[in-house]
């Protein structure tokens, strides 16, 4: 059937939009890998069985996406301290029928902002986060081990964004703010990062002002539906530098290929083009 073909692939419900399978297969070919990455689609209540279907398929490992990054963590067999830590697992490795879980989100936030502003300095400044969902986990994660002093969490359920900081590495370093004084708390601040879905194709408008926010900020919106959001159009009027979203999707796809081919891929103009259509 497939002889020693790498199997590799994301599991998610709904997955067919997954952008993994083109990322991943651009990077096989360009290293000329024997190897298959496919987008499939497992309901929560076939979770256990469609990954025993993997295993017993010879995977060597797969992406997790949406809803399973936190119910994947009960069947794994080993899971490493990011993905305990960020108390989510979206890549897992099968090694001799032993599932071992990571967490390269983090990751791939901190490394787009490190290739898009080389300058920027995580430890330099307050940032404000927008959301508390799974993608903010992975994002006020990766900015506290950079060393960012404080973080403003802003969200329209503030439980959630409580609950987010004190499972979080330093929860006094975190301070939760009402969803109303989204544009007052931008005062000072070095960064400001929309985690949540507004602002996507297709859903509301992320309504902030940004008039408060200081010039040299920057201004990064990890939606990358449109790649230039209205968030990110603003800012660059405004004079601030930004950073578009697509870099952290190809960027923790760079760490999950490492983890499973030993090789780190490159990320092209040619790969960012095909990304973006
Ligand atoms: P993801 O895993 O992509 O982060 P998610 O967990 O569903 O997705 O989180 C979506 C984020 O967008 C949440 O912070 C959500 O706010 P709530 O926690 O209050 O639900 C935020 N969000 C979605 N729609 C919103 C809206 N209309 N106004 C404000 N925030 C919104």
């Amino acid at each position: 059937m497939t002889g020693n073909k790498i199997r590799t692939g994301v599991i998610g419900h709904p997955v067919s939009h997954s952008k993994s399978p083109l990322i991943h297969g651009y990077w096989l070919k360009a290293h000329g890998l024997d190897g298959s990455f496919e987008a499939v689609d497992i309901p929560c209540e076939n979770l256990e069985a469609g990954i025993k279907d993997l295993v017993e398929q010879g995977y060597r490992g797969f992406n997790v996406t949406i809803p399973h990054k936190e119910s994947i963590m009960a069947l794994c067999d080993e899971i490493d301290e990011t993905a305990q830590q960020i108390g989510a697992v979206n890549t897992v490795t099968i090694d001799d029928g032993t599932l071992k879980g990571s967490n390269v989100d983090a990751f791939g936030f901190t490394e787009n902002i490190r290739s898009q502003q080389p300058d920027f300095s995580f430890a330099s400044g307050a940032v404000v986060v927008l959301g508390a969902g799974g993608a903010a986990k992975a994002v006020v994660h990766g900015l506290l081990e950079h060393g960012t002093p404080e973080i403003f969490l802003v969200n329209r359920t503030k439980e959630r964004a409580l609950i987010l900081a004190n499972s979080s590495i330093a929860p006094d370093k975190i301070n939760i703010i009402d969803w109303e004084k989204r544009s007052k708390i931008l005062e000072g601040a070095s960064m400001l990062v929309n985690t949540t879905s507004l602002g996507m194709k297709g859903q509301d408008e992320l309504e902030i002002d940004l008039s408060l926010l200081p010039r040299d900020a920057l201004v990064n919106d990890i939606v990358y539906h449109p790649l230039h959001t209205d968030l990110l159009v603003s800012a660059e009027k405004g004079g601030h530098r930004v950073i578009t979203g697509i870099g952290m999707l190809l960027h923790q796809a760079r760490l999950a290929f490492k983890t499973w081919h030993g090789v780190m891929p490159d990320i092209t103009p040619e790969l960012e083009d095909m990304v973006q259509k």
